[in-house]
């Protein structure tokens, strides 16, 4: 009997049908163990050195917002806000500065400063975290990052790799 009518079959063709819904299962399941496996072979993006604004710009004891272009590339029409990220900036005096991450170390929503009481509020689960980024409360496990920074010609700049967009 040849292939064609053995498939004819009931029985030809059920195992066709079990041999392909068990090959298409295990190629779902086995794409992301893959790609698990393989992780530790894929570089990370690189980080490099954003420019947010001139020393002046900034105030001792406040903690700001700074947005850039998060993308070193040609920026498209299109990409809009999605262009953009953003850091906390806090200068604590004439010559040093802390860049927080904007997101939360829980689960990586971002994060709100508050100037009054001084702290920063994580909206998604009630994260709280002090002016330095040490953990104030909540279920985040540990601080927020901050960003490698240096002056250079009057300029503030943080190195940062790329990020989810926040405007
Ligand atoms: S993501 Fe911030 S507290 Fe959960």
């Amino acid at each position: 009997m040849n292939l064609a009518r053995k498939l004819m079959t009931r029985e030809g063709f059920m195992t066709l049908f079990i041999l392909s819904v068990g090959g298409l299962g295990g190629l779902i399941l086995g794409i992301p163990i893959i790609g698990f496996v393989l992780s530790p072979l894929i570089k990370p993006p690189p980080s490099v050195w954003r420019d947010v604004g001139a020393v002046d710009n900034f105030k001792i004891g406040k903690t700001v917002a700074v947005v850039y272009d998060y993308d070193q590339g040609p920026v498209q029409a299109w990409s809009g806000s999605t262009q953009k990220t953003k850091a906390w900036l806090r200068r604590n005096g004439p010559s040093s500065f802390t860049a927080f991450a904007a997101y939360c170390t829980h689960l990586g929503c971002p994060v709100l400063w508050l100037q009054d009481p001084k702290i920063f509020l994580c909206p998604c689960h009630g994260s709280v975290f002090y002016g330095d980024g040490s953990v104030a409360g909540g279920p985040a496990p540990r601080g927020l990052f901050t960003y490698p920074l240096r002056i250079r010609n009057g300029r503030v700049e943080i190195q940062a790799v790329k990020q989810p967009v926040v405007t």
